[in-house]
């Protein structure tokens, strides 16, 4: 079985096919960061906008790699995401559908995360996945495929988001993930002790003090107001070394925190395997922290490709083929075009 999935739900329009046992046979990503980078964040009008303009030629691009003529199924992303831009991705699975008179399935985007690491390998159940991305911080727990329990999540700011909005405070570009990444290999991670948001007896977190640390502590090396909101700025407002050390300390913040909560929650549920999804599983120091802790305590951990932690249409198409062999049905159309999930509670 060949499946086309599709995903439109933030800033990447992308379409892939999987096959149910020969895994990917294609994934195309188009990405709309230089779309969004004068801003330093996803503006939804001119996301979905970009969505509709290049969805077709993707679609069309993933089946001449995949050398189909049309899939057994068609898979998009229902949700979250931006309304808009995941009406794109609906409106084209949907045309097709009916077109082509296959299953049309939707597909949560979280469940897509986790089903990441299927497509470099078997995910066995029962599992915890971390789920960390621009929109979501989420910790949960599964014992089969299709049913899910959130442990906990963000209370604020995604951990993503926290670096981005770091980035755009030290004028260091956009997205900031991958930037802060970089620079912190340069910098001493001890330099500056930032606070760790454990919010000890909940497995939730809370990333938006620490967004605020590293503001105040801008500001006064800038000898500005202690809340002063930054400017757009597109060149760093610290010298390189500063800008490293700060990067570093802010990094091993985030990462201790998620790593530490995402161990503890493992042990207390008696759960051997940990999947690590979304966008910040790309971190080099979040696997690194990972790795050590899971082999300390014998859990396995499983990490995509940095390709596959971003969003991106295989996913999709993965949990799709569970969704089809398990004969969960999609809800129709004519409901909320983008509903939330009930197992997803
Ligand atoms: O999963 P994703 O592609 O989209 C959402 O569903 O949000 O994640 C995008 C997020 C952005 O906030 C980006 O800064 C972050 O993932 N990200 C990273 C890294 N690569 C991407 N964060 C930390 N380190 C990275 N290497
Ligand atoms: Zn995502």
């Amino acid at each position: 079985m060949k499946v086309l999935g599709i995903e439109t739900s933030c800033d990447e329009t992308s379409a892939a096919v999987v096959d149910a046992r020969r895994g990917i046979l294609s994934n195309v990503v188009l990405s709309q960061i230089p779309l969004h980078r004068p801003y330093q964040g996803v503006v939804p009008e001119l996301a979905s906008r970009a969505h509709f303009k290049k969805i077709a030629p993707v679609i069309e691009e993933a089946c001449f790699k995949a050398r189909i003529k049309k899939p057994d199924a068609v898979a998009f992303t229902q949700g979250p995401g931006l309304m808009g831009s995941l009406l794109v991705g609906r409106v084209a699975a949907e045309t097709l559908g009916r077109l082509w008179k296959c299953p049309v399935v939707g597909v949560n985007h979280l469940e897509g995360h986790i089903f990441a690491a299927e497509l470099e390998g078997k995910v066995r159940f029962p599992l915890l996945a971390l789920i960390v991305s621009g929109g979501h911080t989420d910790l949960v727990l599964s014992f089969k495929p299709g049913k899910y329990r959130v442990l906990g999540r963000t209370r604020d700011d995604a951990a993503g988001e926290c670096y981005d909005k770091a980035a755009k405070i030290l004028g260091l570009g956009y997205p900031g993930g991958p930037i802060i990444d970089r620079l912190a290999k340069t910098g001493d991670k001890n330099s500056i002790l930032f606070p760790r948001p454990y919010l000890e007896g909940s497995f939730d977190f809370s990333f938006s003090g620490l967004k605020t640390s590293l503001l105040y502590y801008a500001n006064k090396r800038l000898k500005r107001p202690m809340n002063a909101k930054i400017k757009n700025s597109n060149k760093p407002v610290l010298s390189p070394k500063e800008t490293a050390n700060l990067c570093a300390s802010f990094q091993e913040a985030i990462c201790e925190t998620l790593a530490r909560k995402t161990v503890a929650a493992a042990k207390k549920f008696g759960l051997r395997q940990i999947v690590v999804g979304g966008g910040v599983s790309a971190n080099s120091r979040l696997r690194e922290i990972l790795t050590e802790q899971c082999a300390q305590e014998k859990i396995a951990l499983r990490l995509s490709s940095p390709k596959l932690c971003t969003d991106n249409g295989a996913m999709i198409a993965q949990v799709a083929i569970h969704k089809l062999a398990l004969k969960i049905k999609t809800p129709p159309s004519k409901s909320d075009p983008a509903l939330p999930f009930k197992n997803w509670a």
